[in-house]
């Protein structure tokens, strides 16, 4: 089928480039006339893992192509998703200029019967919208439908995600858009045997609110955990493999640490309370969770605070600046909130990111990189771990002691064993943990 993206990000460039693969006909579209410039001679916008080699040999068989033009992907395909950004606005809610924009510009080249999939995290209900719209700018005789797919891909396994979903969720409300999008998405289904669930638009885009907040939920539950952890003693790694093995539970999302950052968690957590407020229902329990997650950036500042005393005049390697592991994406990322805090402070930084330099380094310019997580660490007052990059979690751990002025590390991803670091005479700070006793 033809397909045409608009928006050429994280989630546009995966997905246009998997339905590629799996042998459609797709036009990715984006405003943005660098990035297509540069995608047209296969460079990425975005470090995420096996997307090159795959927009490679897509572009390579023709079935992959770029444009910066919303018409052409109008006149190309009748089917359009729209994977353009829906950023925070002034209050927290979803800014939805951009989804309105293209909407409108899609309505008024259309010249036959198109179905427009909404794929951005949009608030419920957005899709009715849409169609008012499009309504305004469209000529009376020309059909139209909206449907809903929201994306669950992660980034750094968005490619692995896209070929082997564990569903897809897609909401309509005519057959017509129906059997498109069956069309689209059966390589994918026949081949993962994952469920294909139909339901209608509303249920779709508020599965998406659901599952974000709820796995922003659940790492929130278990930071709260661990905070009680350090207060009793208990074990919260301990604590969390205890709760997951049970089946119902389940094992995932239960890591403790600095908390949950990117493009998603926290904007689709905000946007859902403020969209169950003006429902005039109060979503109290994921404020809950937001003040859970702010408070465990603070509580880490706290403990490095408290082991340097002075801050001032200090040395701090920050090492990880992505807001996970195999990603540039510096989005709400737990360094955004700490190197500027530390830089008021008189501290003295130095950073370490294997890819995350070019997105972080306008935002904060003039801190010194450092090639490595040693060579951050050399002379250090302490190190700060904020992402579980392989090149971390693997550290010679005896390297770094000998390299650092003080051996304080301050573990915001739970990294190391406690009882290790005690071993090897560091200051070890974590969430949740404690040194285990000797059995006696
Ligand atoms: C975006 C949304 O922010 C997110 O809520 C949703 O779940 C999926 O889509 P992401 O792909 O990570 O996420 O965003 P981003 O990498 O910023 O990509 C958006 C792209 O849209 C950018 O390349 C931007 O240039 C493009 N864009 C934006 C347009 O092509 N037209 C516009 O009018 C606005
Ligand atoms: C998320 C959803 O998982 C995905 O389905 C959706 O499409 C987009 O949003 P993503 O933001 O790429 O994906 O990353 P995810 O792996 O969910 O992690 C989000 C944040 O939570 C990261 O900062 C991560 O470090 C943190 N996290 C995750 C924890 O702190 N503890 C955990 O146990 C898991």
């Amino acid at each position: 089928m033809k397909i045409a993206i608009v928006g050429t990000g994280y989630v546009g460039l995966v997905t246009g480039a998997a339905f590629a693969e799996i042998g459609h006909d797709v036009l990715c579209v984006d405003n943005d006339a660098r990035k297509v410039e540069r995608l047209r001679q296969l460079h990425m916008p975005i470090h995420e893992e096996g997307l090159e080699p795959l927009v490679r040999r897509n572009v390579a068989q023709g079935r992959l192509r770029f444009s910066t033009s919303v018409q052409e992907g109008t006149a190309f395909a009748e089917v359009i998703f729209l994977a353009v950004g829906t950023p925070p606005g002034y209050q927290g809610e979803a800014d939805m200029s951009y989804v309105e924009q293209v909407g409108r510009e899609v309505a008024r080249h259309m010249d036959g019967y198109r179905l427009l999939v909404e794929k951005s995290t949009v608030p419920v209900n957005t899709s009715a919208r849409l169609g008012r719209t499009m309504n305004r700018s469209v000529r009376e005789d020309i059909p139209f439908d909206i449907a809903s797919n929201p994306e669950f891909l992660r980034e750094g396994s968005a490619v692995h995600d896209a070929f082997h979903p564990d569903r897809i969720v897609v909401g309509v409300e005519s057959e017509r858009a129906a059997a498109r999008l069956r069309a689209i998405y059966k390589p994918i289904v026949d081949r993962s045997g994952c469920a294909y669930l139909e339901m209608n638009i509303a249920s779709a885009e508020l599965t998406k609110h659901a599952s974000n907040s709820f796995l922003a939920m659940k790492i929130s539950y278990i930071n709260a955990v661990s905070r009680i952890c350090e207060l009793t003693g208990a074990d919260v790694n301990h604590v969390a493999r205890g709760m997951g093995l049970d089946s119902r539970i389940g094992p995932h999302f239960l890591q403790a640490g600095v908390g949950y950052g990117g493009s998603c968690f926290p904007k689709d957590v905000d946007a859902f309370v403020r969209l169950a407020d003006e429902l005039g229902y109060r979503l109290d329990l994921l404020k809950d969770v937001q003040a859970i997650n702010a408070g465990q950036r603070e509580h880490l500042m706290r403990k490095l605070q408290q082991e340097l005393w002075v801050l001032d005049g200090k040395t701090v390697a920050v090492l990880g600046l992505a807001f996970k592991p195999g990603t540039d994406d510096v989005r709400e990322s737990p360094a955004l909130y700490f190197v500027p805090r530390l830089q008021e402070r008189n501290v003295t930084l130095r950073l370490w990111d294997p890819v995350a330099r070019a997105k972080f380094e306008p935002v904060h310019p003039g801190i010194p990189f450092a090639d490595t997580p040693l060579e951050a660490a050399r002379d250090a007052d302490a190190v700060l771990i904020l992402t579980t990059w392989p090149e971390i979690v693997s550290l010679d751990l005896d390297r770094l002691k000998s390299v650092m002025r003080c051996p304080v590390v301050v573990d915001g991803r739970n990294a190391f064993e406690p009882a290790v670091m005690l071993e090897k005479g560091f200051v070890y700070h974590s969430c949740g943990r404690q040194p285990q006793p000797r059995m006696h």
